[in-house]
């Protein structure tokens, strides 16, 4: 059975002395779920967020890492390094990543596949840019992103994954995929890893929407059958926002 999840992205936001306060007002407020929690605090914060949510449900998980060990990788971090701070999940392939960092489909896959060799959790990112869904060429461009980042994988490390669709029109823009886009394109997705692997592996990964998800829109798209919870941005770095988004789940 694939879980349901609420994980809050919270970028290059918050500082030390605001994350505490942060993070101390959601492990107050944090409803009973049998959803998993989970929120991505800067690297510099994130031993301390372990800390903070030691005995809490909320998992505290790492925007990035690089793929090497270790070695001449200057501002970098690496999956033991991640690890050795008691970190289990690593969020990849973030559409900052890809357009503002330019990390392609391969370093990517190098990525992936690095994590889940330290057997770290992936939520892998990906979704078309406006050109692509104007075109209507964004079903072609998910399958290309799941085929370059994914589908060298092993069929064992799939439950190690969660898949994030992020239509990159819709972060930080206010302007959201329509749940039936968004049921439409993770059913698209289901299909696609159906078709490569198998049923039970499509079946079995949690596919999470991200993209300007709002208390106000969350119940509705979160109701969609294969929408298995969402990535947020944004809304995550309010309490009562975050709350309200998990309480929808
Ligand atoms: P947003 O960001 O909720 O602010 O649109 C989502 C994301 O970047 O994961």
């Amino acid at each position: 059975m694939r879980s349901k999840i609420v994980a809050g992205n919270w970028k290059m936001n918050k500082t030390y002395n605001e994350m505490e306060i942060l993070l101390a007002e959601l492990s107050a407020k944090v409803p009973d779920t049998e959803a998993e929690i989970m929120v991505a605090p800067t690297f510099v914060n994130l031993p301390r967020a372990f800390k903070m949510l030691e005995s809490s449900v909320i998992e505290p998980i790492a925007q990035n890492m690089h793929f090497a060990e270790s070695g001449a990788y200057t501002g970098e971090v690496s999956a033991d390094m991640l690890l050795g701070i008691g970190i289990e999940t690593v969020i990849l392939g973030h559409s900052e990543r890809r357009s503002v960092f330019g990390e392609t489909d391969e370093i990517l896959a190098k990525k992936t596949i690095a994590a889940l060799e330290k057997n770290l959790r992936v939520v892998f990112c990906f979704g078309e840019e406006l050109e692509d869904r104007k075109s209507g060429n964004h079903f072609n461009i998910v399958d290309n992103q799941l085929k370059d980042g994914l589908f060298n994988l092993r069929p064992e490390v799939w439950s190690n994954i969660v898949l994030a669709y992020e239509p990159v029109w819709a972060i930080g823009t206010g302007e959201t995929a329509s749940p039936e886009q968004a049921q439409e394109m993770h059913a698209f997705i289901r299909k696609t890893i159906s078709n490569e692997y198998d049923d039970n592996i499509a079946e079995n990964v949690s596919i999470l929407y991200g993209g300007s998800v709002k208390p106000g829109n969350a119940t509705e798209i979160f109701s969609k059958p294969d929408v298995d919870g969402g990535l947020i941005g944004g809304a995550s770095l309010n309490t009562d926002d975050f709350i309200a988004i998990i309480k929808a789940i």
